[in-house]
């Protein structure tokens, strides 16, 4: 890898996070700037405001660019929003009647024979992630190159977006002044920087629950089975604390963080807080767990919504995520989050944050980071396909390419060999 000085832009529908990481001869990546800033003109992973969004960007960028001190180098991207899903192809080659060895052109086609079945029609496709490879129909293998076979099949993650929601994310971005070297599925890069390998390979749910959207990731052996999001977040709870209990937006959201709690459980029927009725400058008394009511069943529906993708793919949940569930994303940080999906759920949960950070530790090992902190991660050893540079305008005109895939797949091929 060439860059040194990479940036992470996590745009997310709250704020816009990113870091500014310097590469190190042994590949480790460090932190050394940092910037949130309010998001403006973007609605769950969807530029509303190209102008507005682009500035918020820029601003975002160059205060973490000052803190660093050095000019960034490459920029990688997150993407989600609405729309976005996955499906899982296979794809057979037979390579010789007597065997041969596999070389990486075998394992492009068939990878490219799975990106060509799940072409769609206004849809990009983001990451083809190889699941796994088995040689003459009986042998499973992690990594096909230089083994001998007649035959080879591959099964592939595929994620897809709709191809306006990249098309402006990347307008955004280019608007801002940066070209994105890298776009990365929201839900890849936090589990990249949340989930332990033993995780991944036992099976797990991640949900990153942010403000407009939950992105979620079912690991199993190792890879993604089913990628998804899920239009429903944090901002949604605050709206329904605003509604149900009469106040504005501001006071819903310090009610939200300071009394908030996920599960009715936990709450004792006679537990009081102060809140402020919108328009009026006294306080009142309220029932904390009135509150705790609205926000549980918020929280309900967003679950449903993920219960619902993966059991239309045919996923039981409970018998795939042996290793349970992690959490992440800002509304991670609501209380008695953990408690209601594992109750809700029935299965163990914990709460996600950055792991082995390097750099500014203190500031990024919180849930909210884990996208941007996920992407850099990603960019130093990226899984699979990711996205390519949107210089080849080949899909559709839709800003990605097959050739580009396959060029990322190779260039990570020689990387990890
Ligand atoms: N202490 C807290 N208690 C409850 N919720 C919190 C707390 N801190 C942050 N949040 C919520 O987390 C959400 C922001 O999370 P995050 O920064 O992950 O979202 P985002 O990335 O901007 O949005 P998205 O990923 O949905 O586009 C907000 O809705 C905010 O209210
Ligand atoms: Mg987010």
């Amino acid at each position: 890898m060439k860059n040194r000085i990479i940036a992470s832009i996590d745009v997310g529908t709250s704020k816009i996070a990113v870091l500014v990481a310097e590469r190190d001869d042994y590949g480790d990546i460090h932190i050394i700037g940092v910037a949130d800033r309010e998001s403006k003109g973007i609605q769950r992973g969807a530029i509303t405001r190209l102008e507005v969004a682009a500035r918020s960007i820029a601003f975002a960028v160059s205060e973490a660019e000052n803190m660093a001190g050095k000019k960034i180098e490459a920029v990688v991207i997150n993407i989600s929003g609405e729309g976005l899903k996955s499906q899982n192809e296979k794809n057979t080659l037979n390579l010789s009647p007597s065997p041969i060895e596999v070389e990486e052109a075998h394992v492009h086609k068939l990878i490219e024979g799975c990106i060509n079945k799940a072409k769609e029609e206004n849809y990009d496709i983001i990451h083809a992630i190889p699941r796994k490879y088995t040689l003459d129909d009986y042998l499973e293998v992690e990594d096909p190159k230089e083994m001998s076979g007649s035959k080879l099949e591959a099964q592939v993650h595929l994620i897809k977006i709709p191809d306006t929601l990249s098309r402006n994310v990347k307008r955004a971005i280019s608007r801002a002044g940066f070209e994105p070297d890298m776009i990365v599925a929201n839900a890849l890069a936090s589990a990249k920087a949340v989930l332990r390998e033993e995780e991944k390979e036992e099976g797990v749910l991640m949900l990153d629950i942010g403000a407009g959207l939950t992105d979620f990731v079912l690991f199993a052996e190792k890879a993604p089975l089913i990628t998804g999001c899920v239009p429903l977040g944090g901002m949604h709870i605050t709206k329904d604390i605003s509604h149900y209990m009469k106040v504005n937006i501001e006071e819903a959201e310090r009610i939200k963080e300071k009394h908030g709690v996920a599960y009715v459980g936990l709450v004792k029927d006679s537990e009081a807080i102060k809140i402020k009725p919108r328009g009026e400058d006294r306080e009142v008394t309220a029932n904390k767990a009135e509150v705790a009511e609205v926000i549980q069943i918020r929280l309900e529906e967003i679950m449903d919504g993920v219960k619902a993708q993966l059991s239309k793919a045919g996923i039981n949940y409970e018998e795939v995520a042996k290793a349970g569930v992690v959490i992440t994303g800002g509304t991670a940080e609501l209380k008695g989050i953990r408690e209601f999906v594992e109750n809700y759920l029935d299965i163990p949960v914990r709460i996600g944050t950055p792991m082995d950070v390097k750099g500014l530790r203190d500031r990024i090992e919180k849930p909210m980071y884990s996208t941007a902190y996920g992407l850099l991660e990603f960019w130093r050893s990226p899984e699979g396909t990711p996205s390519a540079k949107p210089e080849h305008n080949s899909v559709g005109g839709s800003g990605f390419s097959i050739s580009g895939l396959i060029d990322r797949f190779k260039r990570f091929l020689e990387e990890i060999s």
